[in-house]
């Protein structure tokens, strides 16, 4: 049977490709809530049948909308968060306002109406591991974020799991590592310096650029959380990953190399504060239990593929891109 779900943060980087993955592989119809906020893009939903995709312009902490919203769906992905540690070290209000409080208010109306929910995470709430191990982050390991982002993910992964224990509300949550891929918003890693390239600028490390990200395709994340959403068991998190730790130096002179550019076309700038080492992501109960495989195992490869979709699609990103670097550049970065 076909289902409606309600995506919130559908018109962002992740929760977009959600909607075009759910779009390509169900036969559901999908209700987008989305702030629009800076990072929210309308065009990022182009092309999409009207008939199965209508996009609700509003806010996730909006209790009489999200509540309208939940009663008529059969399932909600929570992706809309505000998402970028840099931004939340600036000021993190809204980290507390969307994460918590939009979280907060979705498990009320998930409650209320006895709707399943899939709260997407992210593998910051573990902190850091070190360098120099071969250790990944599981579903056992604690919690222990750095920044005020990860901080206010942390608090809405926990408002879920007491949400299933003491009101029994159907919810999972997933815990994935690092994104890429096209439309992601041009303050991330990789985005930013695709588009520092492609607009006359230099490439920005972060201090000594041998901190590691665990990179996954944003459409792996995507086939996880339908696979998740239809299979997962009740009251679970399963974390989500593709075998792709890299330090940035190594992330950095791939690109360089991929652009045509030299190697050494890049600066070393002020470093992040708290800047997590390295995450990485054992998804074994991902793959043992259901059965989940990465579809993009080759790195080079799907970043080639981004590369060129920034710069096929300037009118997408070049709007947001003078105001970026403004802000990073009063940083330091
Ligand atoms: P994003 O910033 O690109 O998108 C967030 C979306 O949420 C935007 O469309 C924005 O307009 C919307 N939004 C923000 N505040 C809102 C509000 N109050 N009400 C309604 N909509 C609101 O972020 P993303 O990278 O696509 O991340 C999506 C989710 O995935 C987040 O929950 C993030 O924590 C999680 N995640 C991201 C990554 C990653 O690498 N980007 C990895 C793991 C988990
Ligand atoms: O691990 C999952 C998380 O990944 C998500 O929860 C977050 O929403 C997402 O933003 C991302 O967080 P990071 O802080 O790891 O991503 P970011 O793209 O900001 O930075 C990736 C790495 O690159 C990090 O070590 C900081 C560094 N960096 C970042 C920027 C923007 C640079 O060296 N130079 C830069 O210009």
């Amino acid at each position: 049977m076909p289902r409606k779900i309600l995506v919130t943060g559908g018109a962002g980087f992740i929760g977009s490709n959600f909607v075009h993955f759910a779009i390509s592989n169900t036969q559901d119809s999908l209700i987008v809530l989305d702030s629009l906020s800076y990072s929210g893009n309308e065009n990022s939903l182009k092309g999409l049948p009207p008939e199965r995709v209508e996009l609700v312009v509003g806010n996730v902490c909006d209790k009489g909308l999200v509540e309208l919203l939940v009663e008529k769906c059969d399932a909600v992905i929570h992706f809309a968060a505000e998402s970028h540690n840099d931004n939340s070290l600036a000021d993190p209000s809204p980290f507390i306002y969307t994460n918590v409080l939009g979280t907060y208010n979705l498990l009320e109306a998930c409650r209320k109406f006895d709707v399943r929910i899939h709260h997407v995470s992210t593998d910051e709430v573990y902190g850091e591991l070190s360098l120099d191990d071969q250790s990944k982050f599981t579903e056992e390991t604690p919690y222990n974020p750095s920044s005020p982002y990860s901080s206010t993910k942390a608090s809405s992964d926990l408002l879920v799991k007491a949400w299933v224990r003491s009101f029994g509300v159907r919810a999972t949550i997933s815990n994935c590592s690092n994104n890429y891929g096209p439309y992601q918003h041009v303050e991330k890693f990789i985005p930013r310096q695709i588009t520092n390239l492609l607009d006359g600028r230099r490439a920005k490390v972060y201090g000594n650029g041998r901190n590691v990200r665990d990179w996954i395709h944003a459409e792996d994340h995507s086939s996880a959380v339908l696979r998740i959403l239809d299979y997962g068991s009740v009251g679970e998190t399963y974390l989500v990953g593709a075998d792709g730790e890299k330090n940035n130096l190594e992330v950095i002179q791939i690109i360089l190399e991929l652009m045509g550019r030299e190697i050494d076309g890049f600066d070393f700038v002020t470093d992040r504060v708290g800047h997590d080492l390295r995450y990485a992501i054992d998804y074994s109960k991902l793959r043992n239990e259901l059965d989940w495989r990465p579809r993009y195992v080759d790195f080079r490869q799907g970043l080639a593929e981004t590369i060129d979709w920034y710069k096929d699609n300037e009118e997408w990103w070049m709007p947001s891109k003078k105001h970026t670097e403004l802000f990073y550049s009063s940083q330091g970065k």
